[in-house]
């Protein structure tokens, strides 16, 4: 053995001693990180700087450190970070664990406001110190209820890259599991005093289980813009909007397409692929069914509109599927799309300039440098598609450079490719479509409208099937506009509350609960209910309550739309304290003389029924939380509750420094059924599931044993 095979295998060993102990949570099978074929390939493309390709190898043998991103609207998110800095990191930062100094969580240079961490804590490490362990529990429990997501480093970046406004209408082509999903919802919402934002985010994905993935990340965000659908994005159906009285094709102003690849830019998270590397997986994920990849891509660009920017991301580090493909893309599109340069988009971030040359290599080990030296035998395999463009202005002119690849050892993370196109033009083979309208408070869609009448002609890829035609989907979710079935002055809603925009799920007898989408959303639902598979959209703003009857009040609020409708409710709202809080979220059925006098007063003037208890922050008094606190509740005879579902409940907690965590059995459960429930959530037949679950949560999940104030 080599002087640096044994110092592989010492590696190796070393990496196999801490594969139980090491990332958070992470526990890896035992396999040999070793694969020759891979080792070669990328030895021969050069896509490593001279020098640096044992570095490379090392990093990508070495497990990856837990990357974690803080969900969420604003003001929260700035709270958790508040929380984690003040009560975790600056402990953590003093702390030394058998004489050693512990690499405290280090913030992503590159991501902003401090909201994207990593973590390089092993198990062994955790175990061995209480506030570790503490620390340990808090991350955990937010994930749980939502509020922090284990996400991998570099996937964080193309929805930064998107530069998201509240306004646009993104399609997110190739969406589950959802990480970037929420990140742009979360965009939308940069406002929190907005309910409503113009914009919206359309997920699909083309596994209809992985939907559901999407739908349970979704519903954390408590979004009326967001619509998970269930199509090949490559075929995805062009969908009509109704513009002022005329119909309209909807083109989006942001497009995320993070197709589905081979993944060698994973294997520190995924040693599986250590085993199964081989180039077809490459050549087929670009070939497959004739340039799977290209073609997705292609029908994004195909649905953008001019002036919009859509971004191209694989976590592979193979040309094939990423150099390849933005080069086809640019040079079928004639000079309509053009390379973004974001060089200076992400400072901190480092990346690799995009590559114009490369080549070909079977899974046998034979080379291609050029397409006419590929027999006719491998050409279902092997598309031309997939060498450099020869003609080098042409190759000059694509700025191939401006793709960013990101290497596993210059930052400790795992790999990956994106590129951002900028649509300058219409596509060559759907010429008059309309532009962007210059004013950014207007949409895509709204800019459309004045030239509908240039939609595109027929043959252009993105058709409009006729009115009823048979192109039907499968099946929906079909949402229909509800008039209020509640009374309007039990709530004294607004008189500019959009009532329109208030829809039930299509079911025989009484309505259950009530949705609201945002208003483009709605125009978007209503129009297309025949091409598009709607897998679930809307955020839930009130649950029928037939005790509640007898009150006015046949819907109570549920806690999930609190922020989307409280703007527009003018009573029955108690303002709360920390304190009212802790005491309405720890008990069950409090007193109301249990709350303060000032909140106790208030309530005593409100009639049974539902209620917003709201926490307003005071900036003058910096221990306290600083974002508002929305929950709903009941306002009984003589006692009050809560209702509020056991995460959410759990986080608001701990926000107000009262230290509470599900015990580990409980949080295994709960996490197998949220992924069963993830399936059923979006079907009618398991809305009761939900209401029951929901109510099931609002009562008396919260015992008192379970708790302690560390503020007390
Ligand atoms: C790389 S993953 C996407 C990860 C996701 N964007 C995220 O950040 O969580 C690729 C996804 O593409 C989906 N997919 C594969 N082929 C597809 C197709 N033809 N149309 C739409 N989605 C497809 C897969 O089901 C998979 O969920």
């Amino acid at each position: 053995m080599g002087k640096r095979s044994r110092q592989r295998q010492k590696n190796q060993n070393a990496g196999r001693d801490n594969r139980d102990t090491a990332g958070w949570g992470a526990g890896y099978a035992d396999i040999i990180k070793e694969n020759k074929l891979f080792e070669n390939y990328y030895k021969e493309l050069g896509l490593v700087p001279e020098g640096e390709f044992e570095q490379f190898m090392e990093a990508m043998r070495e497990p990856l450190p837990a990357t974690i991103r803080i969900t969420g609207y604003k003001s929260h998110a700035k709270e958790i970070l508040h929380c984690l800095k003040e009560k975790y990191f600056k402990d953590i930062q003093e702390l030394e664990i058998d004489g050693q100094k512990i690499e405290a969580p280090q913030p992503l240079s590159w991501y902003p406001d401090e909201q994207a961490w990593h973590t390089n804590m092993s198990r062994k490490i955790i175990r061995k110190s209480p506030l570790l362990e503490k620390f340990h529990q808090f991350l955990v429990s937010e994930t749980e209820s939502g509020n922090i997501s284990r996400q991998e480093a570099v996937s964080m970046i193309p929805p930064l890259l998107l530069k998201i406004e509240p306004h646009h209408k993104i399609l997110d082509m190739c969406a589950a599991p959802g990480s970037k999903t929420a990140q742009l919802i979360e965009m939308l919402h940069a406002d929190m005093d907005v309910p409503f934002p113009e914009g919206f985010v359309i997920a699909n994905d083309v596994d209809n289980k992985r939907c559901y993935l999407l739908v349970h990340q979704a519903k954390r965000l408590n979004s009326p813009c967001i619509m998970v659908v269930n199509h090949d994005a490559s075929c995805i159906p062009t969908l009509e909007i109704n513009s002022n009285g005329k119909k309209d094709v909807l083109f989006y102003d942001r497009i995320l397409c993070d197709v589905p690849c081979s993944g060698d830019g994973t294997m520190r998270k995924n040693i599986d692929v250590w085993k199964k590397w081989t180039t077809s997986n490459s050549l087929h994920l670009h070939g497959k069914g004739m340039e799977l990849q290209l073609r997705i891509a292609v029908r994004g660009v195909e649905q953008l509109a001019v002036g919009g920017r859509m971004v191209y991301s694989t976590c592979s580090l193979n040309p094939i599927e990423d150099e390849a493909v933005i080069a086809a893309l640019l040079e079928k599109s004639e000079g309509a799309l053009e390379l973004a340069d974001c060089s200076a988009d992400l400072p901190g971030l480092k990346w690799m300039p995009g590559v114009t040359s490369w080549k070909l290599m079977t899974k046998e080990g034979q080379w291609y440098t050029d397409w006419s030296e590929v027999p006719s035998s491998r050409h279902t395999q092997i598309r031309p598609t997939m060498f450099p463009q020869k003609d080098s202005e042409k190759l000059a002119s694509f700025h191939l450079e401006r793709c960013m690849r990101i290497l596993p050892h210059h930052q400790n993370t795992g790999g990956f490719f994106v590129a951002v196109l900028v649509k300058k033009a219409p596509m060559p083979w759907n010429k008059r479509y309309p532009k962007l309208r210059k004013d950014s408070k207007l949409s895509s869609s709204a800019a459309q409208t004045s030239s509908s009448k240039e939609a595109p002609s027929p043959g252009d890829t993105p058709h409009l099937p006729p009115e009823g035609s048979t192109e039907k989907v499968e099946r929906n979710m079909m949402m229909t506009p509800s008039s209020p079935p509640y009374s309007k002055s039990f709530y004294d809603l607004s008189p500019d509350f959009p009532k329109l925009n208030v829809l039930t799920r299509t079911h025989e007898g009484k309505k259950r609960n009530l949705y609201m989408v945002s208003k483009e959303l709605r125009n978007v639902l209503l129009n297309n209910s025949e091409r598009m598979k709607v897998i679930n959209t809307g955020v839930k703003v009130w649950s029928r309550n037939s005790e509640g009857e007898e009150f006015g009040c046949a819907f109570r609020l549920a806690q999930e739309g609190i922020y989307t409708l409280q703007p527009y409710i003018r009573s029955r709202i108690i303002r709360v304290s920390v304190e009212d809080i802790k005491v309405l979220l720890t008990q069950e059925n409090p007193y109301l003389s249990k709350l303060e006098d000032e909140a106790h007063a208030q309530a005593q003037k409100i009639g049974m029924g539902s209620i917003v208890l709201k926490y307003i922050p005071n900036p003058n008094n910096p221990g306290e939380p600083q974002c508002p606190i929305q929950l709903c509740g009941w306002r009984g005879k003589t006692s009050i509750r809560a209702f509020v579902p056991r995460n959410e409940r759990f986080h608001y907690l701990r926000m107000l420094g009262v230290e509470v965590f599900r015990d580990k059995q409980g949080l295994g459960q709960k996490r197998s059924d949220g992924e069963k429930d993830g399936k059923e959530e979006a079907e009618d037949a398991a809305e009761k599931d939900e209401e029951q679950e929901e109510e099931r949560a609002c009562e008396g999940d919260c015992n008192e044993k379970g708790l302690t104030d560390s503020t007390s």
